[in-house]
Parts: structure tokens; C-alpha cells; sequence
């Protein structure tokens, strides 16, 4: 048996060339879908910014709760009894306490301070 020693790294190589090959026609596949993921999240966020309900659900829940009960912080129920519009829209857009600025969009604040306010 005469078989040349280098067969098997050449072997290694052509692998190798077809597995770098094979990844980046995959990665051309999945940037597509990564860009498609992204125009169709997109579109969900502005559904989203359509009512202050949607807002609520995405940015508040996690703290305030489902049902505005309260949890990290506090409870919304009836929080126009507490805070007029415009206290809410200073806590809405500069945050207070461990409650963190900017969730709400800033044209759209007002519009989520009153339906806050008027929450029971
Ligand atoms: C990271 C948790 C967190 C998230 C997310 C969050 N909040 Fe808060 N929020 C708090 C905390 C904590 C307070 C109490 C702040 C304080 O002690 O001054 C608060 C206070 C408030 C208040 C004043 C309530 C009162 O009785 O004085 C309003 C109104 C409010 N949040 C609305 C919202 C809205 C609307 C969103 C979503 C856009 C939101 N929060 C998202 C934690 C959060």
C-alpha cells in the first residue's frame, strides 16, 4: 500500500470548504428569514402603538399587572382619583421612582395618561 499521507488532510479540507460552503448559503437563508421576522415585528408594533391597551400589555403588565392590580408597582386601578392626567403623563414620560421613563411613545402619552386616569 503506497497511499499518499496527505489524502486524509485533503479529505479534512474539501469538508471543510463544503461545511463553510453549506453555512453560508444557510446564514443567506436565515438572514432572509431574520429580515422578514423583523418587517412582520414591525407591523405587530404598530398595531401595538394603536391604543393604550396594546401599550399597556406590552410595556406594563410585567409590573402593574394584568388586571391593573398592581405587583412591582403599584396598583392603576383608580390612579385618576390619586394623580390628574398630567401627573400620570410626568410619571408616564420622565418615570418616578423604579418606574422607568420613556415606555410610552411621547405623542402618545397624553392619550394613555387619560385612558390611565379613567381606569377602574
Ligand atoms: C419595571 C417596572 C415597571 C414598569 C415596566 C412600569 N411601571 Fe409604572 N410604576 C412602577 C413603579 C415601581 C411605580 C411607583 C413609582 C414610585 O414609587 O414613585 C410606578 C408608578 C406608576 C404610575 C403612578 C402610580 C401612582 O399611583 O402614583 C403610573 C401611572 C404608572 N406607573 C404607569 C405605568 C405604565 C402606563 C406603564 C407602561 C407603559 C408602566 N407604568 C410600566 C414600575 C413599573
Amino acid at each position: 500500500m503506497n497511499r499518499n499521507p496527505l489524502i486524509p488532510f485533503a479529505l479534512i479540507m474539501v469538508m471543510g470548504i463544503g461545511l463553510i460552503f453549506f453555512l453560508s448559503v444557510k446564514g443567506l437563508g436565515d438572514m432572509k428569514e431574520v429580515a422578514k421576522e423583523k418587517e412582520g415585528g414591525a407591523k405587530t408594533e404598530e398595531t401595538a402603538a394603536a391604543g393604550p391597551e396594546d401599550i399597556y400589555k406590552k410595556s406594563c403588565v410585567a409590573c402593574h399587572g394584568a388586571n391593573y392590580e398592581g405587583g412591582v408597582g403599584p396598583a392603576l386601578k383608580g390612579v385618576g382619583d390619586r394623580l390628574s392626567v398630567d401627573q400620570i403623563k410626568d410619571v408616564l414620560v420622565n418615570g418616578r421612582g423604579s418606574m422607568p421613563a420613556g415606555l410610552v411613545p411621547a405623542d402618545q402619552a397624553e392619550e394613555m395618561a387619560k385612558w390611565l386616569a379613567e381606569l377602574k
